[in-house]
């Protein structure tokens, strides 16, 4: 048991008949040198002097072992800017947990990512903006970031870590999809997350910038389906419809408190990236709670976990316990309402707010607010 469950006097351990997380994602920082307009990070980024310690996230650690956690992502922001990665890498390891790099590459040397790979980090996943430095920069809002990218995805490989290509594609670059497939080929990658930008935080400020055009969304599902199938054996895809032109909803997070659990920089245990934008919800954190605790016992959890505070038509609806009801953060975005059926799909009685987004799409785009980070 962890010092924070001795010192709570509860048990870490979750009772058997709850479903067990198979993954946390740690934001290690909310620090990056990108400014990418789609960022999922919250509008409000956590300062840097707020960040759990190296041995916070040790313990963090820990107790997710202790939960039957399998899989632990290190993400940010840029992860890459916390010094104590190697050790937090090495840390996984010898827990056992299978680790994940989600990064940007750009502060990386070719002498890291060795180490990384010694202290025993087991996959890496680099993000792509674009397979041209003219857009892909641009997009990043930072000078050298697509040459970068890929020089880092050859250390990767040289280092015989298995790489995804994330590529985040929108209506600025879904017409070179063919050679963002390519370029994940010549990568040596073994997955591809052909990722349509979802509209939370940032890119819910930006998306008449990104939604993309019903022909050009079209064509993607044409160019993915070849690609696959040319493919099979040599590049994995995962490949997911953009929200807003979705008959049926995600299933967000695999359903709320059900997979996954994500760990803000400052330890607010939340059960996806964009929860802090639901209003009247209260996060506990690790610095007060231990993990198992949280994820039984918080009153964010379990307020939509499972299916009894679904309104109609998800109540009655046979997709239930598939989709979830789809995405509380998005649903709250659209309607005002958390509880609401996810406009995105097309049972919900409140379609007809994307009606608005969906008519600006082809038009002018307007200018991209970046991410700014203060410091
Ligand atoms: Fe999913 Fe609800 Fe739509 Fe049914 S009505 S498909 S449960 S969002
Ligand atoms: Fe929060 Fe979907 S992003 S539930």
């Amino acid at each position: 048991m962890s010092e924070v469950a001795k010192q709570m006097a509860v048990p870490a351990e979750v009772t058997p008949n709850k479903v067990v997380p198979y993954a946390v994602l740690m934001e290690l920082s909310h620090r990056c040198p990108l400014q990418c307009p789609y960022c999922t990070n919250p509008i409000d980024l956590e300062r840097a002097s707020g960040e759990l310690t190296t041995e916070e996230w040790k313990r963090v650690m820990d107790e997710a072992v202790d939960m039957g956690v399998l899989h632990v992502h290190f993400s940010g922001g840029e992860p890459t800017v916390r010094k104590d990665l190697e050790e937090l890498i090495e840390h996984a390891a010898k827990l056992g947990l299978y680790s994940n790099l989600i990064t940007s590459g750009v502060l990386l040397n070719e002498a890291r990512v060795q180490c990384f790979a010694e202290f025993g980090l087991d996959h890496v996943q680099i993000s792509f903006q674009d397979t041209t430095s003219e857009v892909g920069d641009w997009v990043a809002g930072y000078d050298g970031a697509h040459e970068k990218k890929q020089q880092v995805a050859r250390w990767v490989r040289d280092v015989g870590m298995p790489l995804t290509v994330n590529a985040v594609m929108h209506r600025h670059n879904l017409h070179h999809l063919e050679e963002m497939i390519q370029m994940a080929v010549d990568l040596d990658a073994e997955r591809i997350e052909v990722a349509q930008v979802q509209y939370y935080a940032w890119a819910f400020r930006n998306r008449i910038a990104f939604l993309p055009t019903r022909e050009q969304l079209d064509k993607a599902v044409e160019i993915v389906e070849e690609a696959r199938k040319r493919l099979k054996g040599v590049l994995a895809f995962d490949f997911v419809v953009p929200d807003y032109y979705a008959q049926r909803p995600k299933s967000c997070m695999g359903g709320w408190g059900r997979q996954f659990i994500n760990i803000s920089p400052s330890g607010k245990v939340l059960p996806c990236h964009a929860a802090e934008v639901l209003p009247d919800l209260e996060f506990d954190s690790v610095h007060q709670k231990p993990l198992g605790w949280i994820w039984e016992n918080s009153e964010a959890f379990e307020h939509f976990r499972g299916t009894t505070w679904m309104p109609e038509p998800c109540q009655s609806c046979d997709r239930k316990e598939i989709d979830w009801g789809g995405c509380r953060c998005q649903a709250y975005m659209l309607t005002g309402n958390a509880a609401a059926t996810d406009p995105t799909c097309v049972l919900s009685p409140d379609r007809a707010v994307l009606d608005e987004p969906l008519a600006a799409v082809g038009g002018e785009s307007p200018d991209f607010i970046y991410r700014r980070y203060g410091g």
